[in-house]
């Protein structure tokens, strides 16, 4: 085959590029192989191929590898071998640009590479046609790949295939972008597997799915973050990811519970791990249940870690009619973020959303601006902004921000004050455990846990004592 150089798409690292060797459709799906010049410093994240073996030969420079738990120093001549399943990482660690040759066996892990060099971009800037045919080429069980097997692996395939508790065979599950008609297949997957665990947990099921409003502004904007598992043409699993600048935050994982410890769970988290890797985030974060040691073990082992204690807490509204109608802090409403063009408010909220979690979220607030809150607040402290606070139709604050420096407890007291106004029979609140101002202030006035949460991140970040996160999926 001719040898097809890449030059790496804006956003990559400069002077990194790619020739590939062997694509996957010249192979039978067999192998991928790729020649890869990484400048100095150049890394890869700590990620891991579910499907594919991986071979790195170094032909010059010094590669800095960590496959598992061991790291590796290797330079010309130094082979490595990362089986399926393993996570590994490497670093260009030498004084000059190196160069390595990688192969895949199964080709399917190489697909992102041949598709970036079909098209010369990154996934972050493609329609959705185009991202839905570069992610879905190269899986497994359509009709297309399985004719281009070779009888020897299709034999293989079908050996491979597993049985359920009950003793039916499991299809091969596949792994497709969503699309935007999936989405509430997709939600009801994740009411039916979250309810399992509450229940499981002592707590109350569920009566309506989550709603896909979130998820669909986000696919419309980026969809390279959200997955399905499918076994044959039933959803079994849901995984979906957001990114905000170089921040990426896991909004939702579920599988369905009899699906639930085969695989599934780590192959969507892979699969929305590569828009985080696509698009060279510095951090990535999620929230999920303290007491769900199956989904915490599950990214401890993806490299993140459980860093902050949250615990969603409710009153009913009664608790609330406690606080004096002058809570301390003035409030005015945010006027509606426009799709473009000025947002007069995105100045102040954009430099309180920077001080506290480290970037800016304006895509964010546009969507609750535009219909996903029923109303949002800014909190004045004599005359300065003190922060912000949006509340749901069902009582429910948050984001509420507090700027540094400010009463906390003059803050969300008046946020609090603002939930009451919509006439809800609860109000509610997600309040970190660093948190400690706004934790003794409503547990003063008879909130009390609900739901036990713990943030998990690749690294420390954010200021908890001053920002409540509005829920799980959305931070
Ligand atoms: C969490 C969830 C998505 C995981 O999906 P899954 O398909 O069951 O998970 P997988 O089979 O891919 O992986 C299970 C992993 O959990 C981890 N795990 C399970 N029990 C564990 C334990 N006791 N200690 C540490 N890790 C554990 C392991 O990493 C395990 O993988 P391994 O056995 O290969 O080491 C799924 O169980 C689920 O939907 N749970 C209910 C909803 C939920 O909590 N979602 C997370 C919301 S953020």
């Amino acid at each position: 085959m001719d040898e097809l150089n890449i030059v790496m798409p804006p956003g990559q690292a400069p002077g990194r590029s790619f020739s590939l060797k062997l694509r996957s459709g010249e192979t039978g799906d067999s192998i991928m192989m790729f020649e890869e010049a990484i400048p100095v410093g150049t890394k890869s994240t700590f990620h891991l191929h579910r499907h594919s073996d991986e071979v790195a030969y170094f032909l010059s420079g010094e590669i800095t590898f960590k496959i598992g738990d061991e790291v590796t120093v290797g330079g010309p001549g130094t082979c490595a071998f990362m089986p399926r399943g393993v996570p590994h990482a490497w670093k260009s660690s030498g004084a000059k640009t190196g160069r390595v040759q990688f192969l895949y066996t199964p080709a399917k892990a190489g697909g992102l590479i041949e598709e970036q060099q079909r098209t010369g971009r990154g996934f972050a800037s493609m329609n959705e046609h185009e991202f839905d045919r570069a992610v879905a080429a190269p899986r497994l069980g359509t009709a297309r790949t399985v004719a281009a097997l070779s009888p020897r692996r299709r034999r293989c395939r079908i050996k491979s295939g597993r049985r359920t508790a009950l003793g039916r065979r499991l299809m091969d599950i596949t792994y497709r972008p969503a699309k935007a008609e999936d989405l509430e297949e997709a939600e009801r997957v994740a009411q039916q597997s979250g309810n399992a665990l509450r229940v499981r947990h002592g707590g109350q099921p569920s009566p309506a799915p989550p709603s896909v409003a979130f998820p669909k502004f986000c696919r419309a904007r980026d969809p390279s973050g959200l997955w399905v598992a499918e076994d044959g043409d039933a959803i079994v699993g849901f995984g979906f990811s957001w990114m905000a600048e170089k921040f990426w935050c896991l909004s939702q994982l579920f599988v369905k519970p009899e699906m639930q410890a085969k695989g599934i769970g780590q192959a969507l988290l892979s699969k929305t791990l590569m828009q985080a890797e696509l698009n060279g985030a510095a951090n990535r974060a999620l929230i999920t249940f303290a007491y769900n040691i199956a989904s915490t073990g599950l990214y401890i082992k993806n490299g993140l870690y459980p860093r902050e204690p949250l615990y969603r807490m409710a009153a009913p509204a009664q608790a609330v009619a406690q606080i004096p109608a002058d809570a301390g802090c003035d409030i005015t409403p945010i006027a509606p973020r426009p799709e473009s063009g000025e947002w007069p408010a995105g100045e102040w909220i954009g430099r309180i959303d920077q001080e506290l979690l480290g970037f800016r979220r304006d895509l964010h607030h546009q969507f609750l601006l535009g219909g996903g809150a029923a109303r949002a607040v800014r909190i004045e402290h004599a005359g300065r902004a003190a922060g912000y606070a949006y509340i749901s139709a069902r009582g429910h604050v948050g984001p509420l921000a507090i700027a540094p420096g400010i009463d906390a407890k003059a803050v969300v007291t008046t946020a609090l004050r603002c939930a009451l106004e919509g006439g809800a029979r609860q109000v509610s609140l997600l309040v970190p455990g660093r948190a400690d101002v706004v934790m003794q202030t409503v547990l003063a006035l008879g909130f009390r846990i609900e739901v036990p949460l713990v943030l998990m991140a690749s690294r420390p970040f954010g200021n908890w004592g001053n920002y409540l996160p509005r829920d799980p999926g959305f931070l």
